[in-house]
């Protein structure tokens, strides 16, 4: 029998990591708390899944192809060098048959984890929310499971002791589109143990991530201790008239050989996200300073409806062909 995993929150990411646990072929429970849940849910299932599906059958057209090792599902293949079109396709009818068997919604708590061997939380980020649930879940676990969080901005420390079991508890951080971006952060707090840490590794590689292991907590993992920074750097040469966006991607492509600039990566993370981000820093609540400009300028972008690719406009026009 295949191993069991249980994902509590099926929202964006939620879904996504269900979804590929399922598509590996583990027996993949979603634990909802209401019908209306179930009712959002759901078609977020059928949506990723038709995503996850097209990436892989589009790949097939990219074998042979020197650019296609840019652009595959990474998470979905992991053997690229050796892919063909017969093994796409067979990895393809698999993959198809998985993520029709493998899901199952539960909203009764016990029989959601029962026999779980991973369980993965990845609710709301709203700590009071998260130790809720923590510690409605702690007595229902079975002693050996392994529980991670999702969080991207909230350190396990602050919930190992609500989880019943400090030393099986560690963050497990996937990126947005988890079957093309397949990093998997693992990051534990001072109480895990190394047996639990390990296992998260294992479990990380087995359904397609790349896990990047930190040995230590750090607030926004490694990616977003470099992003963020990055980012506001380049909102600052920005919003103090130094250069225009168009110039300083031009910048940062020719110099480092990077395939995006600042303010192309900041379209497809979000102008909200990046303001919400910008007005958490005390500086920005003060008239004068260079972040309260920053925070203007992004506000006047978002009241115009400028949010960022999704939106088709935020610092270049993603509408003109
Ligand atoms: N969206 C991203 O790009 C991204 C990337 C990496 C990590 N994360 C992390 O993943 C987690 C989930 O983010 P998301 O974007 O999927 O959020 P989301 O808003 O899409 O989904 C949140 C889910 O949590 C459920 N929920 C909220 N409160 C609950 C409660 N009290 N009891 C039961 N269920 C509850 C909601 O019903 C929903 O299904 C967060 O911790 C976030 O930091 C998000």
């Amino acid at each position: 029998m295949s191993k069991k995993v249980t994902v509590l929150g099926g929202g964006v990411l939620g879904t996504q990591i269900g979804l590929m646990c399922a598509y590996y072929g583990y027996d993949t429970t979603f634990w909802l708390r209401s019908e209306g849940s179930i009712g959002r849910t759901q078609p977020k299932i059928e949506r990723y899944s038709g995503m996850m599906l097209e990436d892989l059958k589009k790949a097939a057209a990219l074998v042979g192809n020197p650019m296609g090792r840019f652009l595959y599902p990474k998470g979905m293949i992991k053997d690229w060098d050796n892919a063909t079109a017969e093994s796409l396709a067979e990895l393809c009818a698999a993959g198809e048959a998985n993520l029709k068997n493998c899901v199952h919604i539960e909203l009764d708590k016990a029989k959601a984890v029962k026999d779980a061997y991973i369980v993965i939380e990845s609710m709301s980020e709203d700590p009071q929310a998260k130790i809720e649930v923590y510690k409605q879940f702690r007595d229902l676990l079975d002693p050996e499971t392994i529980l991670v969080t999702n969080s991207s901005t909230l350190l396990p420390s602050m919930f190992a002791e609500y989880t019943g079991r400090p030393e099986k508890y560690l963050s497990l951080h996937f990126a947005n589109t988890i079957w093309k971006n397949n990093t998997a952060e693992v990051m534990g707090h001072e109480g895990t143990g190394q047996e639990a840490y390990d296992e998260v590794v294992r479990f990380a590689e087995s359904i397609g991530m790349v896990p990047l292991q930190l040995h230590k907590e750090q607030p926004g993992y490694i990616l977003n201790s470099m992003l963020v920074p990055f980012l506001s750097s380049a909102q600052a040469l920005w919003a103090n008239g130094v250069a225009e966006p168009e110039t300083i991607d031009l910048t940062w492509r020719l110099a480092t050989g990077a395939p995006k600039g600042p303010f192309e990566i900041l379209d497809i993370v979000g102008l909200e996200t990046a303001y919400n981000i910008n007005q958490m820093k005390p500086a920005a609540q003060q008239e004068g300073t260079l972040e309260n400009r920053m925070g203007k300028l992004l506000k006047e972008k978002i009241d115009r409806g400028e949010t960022g690719i999704n939106a088709g406009k935020g610092f270049y026009d993603y509408t003109k062909k």
